[in-house]
């Protein structure tokens, strides 16, 4: 029964602010080589998990594991393998990229040269590197931030809403590199965001925490699989569409006027929504699936979300 230790294993950990509870029983797992989503609107009590996974703050109750060993009573063993920027990385803006990361590697020791050039080559700096920072785009400086956290090999990486400020673009960059990172190294990365966009498309799994409270874990799959399937109907006439479908049962999801469209769901097969439309009289021009979006799934749950339990997980 020698399971490879999950890279985080946070148990029931809570944290009261006085009488102000920010985290409430969050329990979750983060495997090796995993990217692990911490999802929540503003003031949800992300960087309170964060802080806590790392020993910053101690948790009122609940423990956290990595790699097998207690933050709190193996802390030393516990932290070792990991890399985090959770507040803003410490920069000395008149140097290079370059001097910075050597400035860092000193505090760290056995950090050689040969290190630091295969790590800015793994987050996509090397053109850049030898320029001073103030010269750096927000992105850049985002992406030597993390030069600085993995620079020692960490088997796990912890990012505070990384793409805070970050324009398209470098979003999609950031995305590539943590994907990257957890393919190429088998980093577990656990990165936190209250804009689910920015980050579904990278994560294996996410936690959707809200007031304190997780409200829905588990893969990305069983966000994205509703029970029901969703269909889009382009049709000529979408009002007789419209009453047609629900003379039929067919759930009227959302309707476009402008595209002539109306998303339906149901657990039958869409001909037979088609062969009434068709017989109808009304011309039915295109027929699409929709997948109900981890975005519809995350406003659902954390709208007034105050002390329903999601199952997902
Ligand atoms: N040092 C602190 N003292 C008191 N309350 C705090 C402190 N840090 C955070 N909080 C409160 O805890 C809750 C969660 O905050 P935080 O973890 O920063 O949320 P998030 O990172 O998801 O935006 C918020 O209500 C916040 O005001
Ligand atoms: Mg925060």
């Amino acid at each position: 029964m020698s399971a490879e230790p999950a890279a985080i294993d946070a148990a029931n950990i809570s944290k009261s602010y006085g009488s102000r509870q920010a985290v409430i029983n969050v329990s979750f797992q983060v495997k090796p080589g995993e990217v692990f989503g911490l999802i929540g609107p503003n003031g949800a009590g992300k960087t309170t998990v964060l802080r806590m996974l790392v020993g910053l703050i101690r948790p009122t109750s609940g423990s956290v594991s990595l790699f097998g060993h207690d933050v709190r009573a193996d802390f030393e063993n516990a932290l070792r393998p990991v890399g985090a920027i959770i507040e803003n990385p410490e920069m000395y803006k008149f140097l290079t990229g370059r001097q910075n990361l050597a400035q860092y590697a000193r505090m760290r020791p056995g950090i050689t040269n040969a290190q630091i050039d295969e790590t800015v080559a793994l987050v996509g700096l090397a053109d850049r590197i030898n320029e001073k920072i103030t010269r750096y785009s927000l992105g850049m400086r985002q992406r030597l931030g993390i030069a600085q956290a993995i620079l020692h090999h960490p088997k796990l990486l912890l990012l505070d809403e990384p793409t805070n400020g970050l324009d398209p673009q470098g979003i999609q960059e950031l995305r590539q590199m943590i994907r990257h990172l957890a393919d190429s190294q088998g980093m577990a990365v656990l990165l936190s965001s209250h804009l689910l966009h920015d980050v579904q498309t990278v994560c294996d799994s996410i936690a959707i925490i809200n007031q304190g409270r997780t409200v829905a874990s588990g893969g990305i799959a069983s966000f994205t699989q509703g029970k029901a399937a969703s269909y889009r109907f382009v049709v000529a006439d979408l009002n007789r569409a419209v009453e047609l479908s629900k003379a039929q049962k067919w759930k009227i999801v959302s309707k476009d006027e402008t595209a002539n469209a109306l998303v339906v769901e149901s657990d039958q097969e869409p001909s037979s929504l088609n062969e009434s439309l068709v017989k109808a009289g009304i011309k039915v021009s295109r027929i699409e699936g929709v997948t109900r979006s981890l975005e519809d799934a995350f406003l659902e749950l954390t709208r007034g979300a105050n002390g329903s339990t999601g199952g997902l997980s």
